[in-house]
């Protein structure tokens, strides 16, 4: 008997909502019927003005971007065969220190290395295995001459059969990378008695673009 009762009250209460053409039924929840959504340009009772705006916390770095003495570094260079010829100018500001080359080492290795080998000479396990064919050896004159912009524009955008890293490397990685392939590519000219100045034609200018 009660829980016919209780049926009959559930019931009733569910029932009370529902609308028919002269009546809007009753709102039981009023908070999930009426949003309290504002308009973009509402007066907003908190926040820096009164416009209901918010604002990155302080100190938020925009994704993707490096952060450089002058503000945040976005690579806007296009991924095109223009986008190519244009990252040649494109300097590397991240200072080659032992610990940028250890950090660039132990990224190489994780990300690079499957495929262009610990040494870079384009025989990795992924080759070795066989089906995927060997990347260029870094230990040749064109890849000497590379500039580092485009050594970044390539690990930025992938060419080919090479992926893209923009999203496992940050710039700033990226650029560690680059010195990494760099310092690797010194000692084995060392060897032979020259220099990778030998074949860096292209002038580097900073066209670094801060946000
Ligand atoms: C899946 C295998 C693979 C991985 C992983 C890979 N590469 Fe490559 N990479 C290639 C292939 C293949 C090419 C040749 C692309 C072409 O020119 O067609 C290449 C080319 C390059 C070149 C020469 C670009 C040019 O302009 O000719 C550089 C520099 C390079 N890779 C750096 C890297 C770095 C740094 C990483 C790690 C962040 C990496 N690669 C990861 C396969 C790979």
């Amino acid at each position: 008997m009660t829980k016919t009762y209780a049926l009959l009250i559930v019931a009733g209460i569910m029932l009370s909502g529902c609308v028919s053409e002269d009546h809007p039924g009753y709102i039981w929840y009023p908070d999930m019927f009426t949003s309290k959504a504002w308009e973009p340009l509402d007066q907003a009772p908190f926040g820096k003005d009164s416009a209901m705006r918010f604002y990155p916390p302080e100190g938020v770095i925009p994704y993707g971007a490096q952060q450089v003495t002058e503000g945040y570094f976005v690579y806007t260079v296009p991924n095109t065969p223009e986008g190519y010829e244009q990252s040649k100018s494109i300097k590397n500001t991240l200072p080659k220190t032992e610990e940028v080359i250890a950090k660039g080492k132990q990224l190489y290795e994780i990300y690079c290395a499957p495929c262009h080998g610990t040494t870079g000479e384009g025989n990795g396990p992924v080759v070795e295995v066989g089906g995927f064919p060997p990347p260029p050896t870094y230990y040749q004159d064109r890849i000497y001459s590379l500039a580092d912009g485009q050594m970044f524009h390539v690990i930025t955008y992938g060419k080919n059969l090479m992926g893209s890293f923009r999203y496992q490397l940050t710039p700033e990685e990226r650029w560690a990378v680059v010195h990494y392939i760099r310092h690797l590519q010194d000692q084995r000219l060392k060897k032979e008695g020259k220099s990778l100045a030998d074949y860096q034609q292209t002038q580097q200018t900073d066209t670094l673009k801060t946000l």
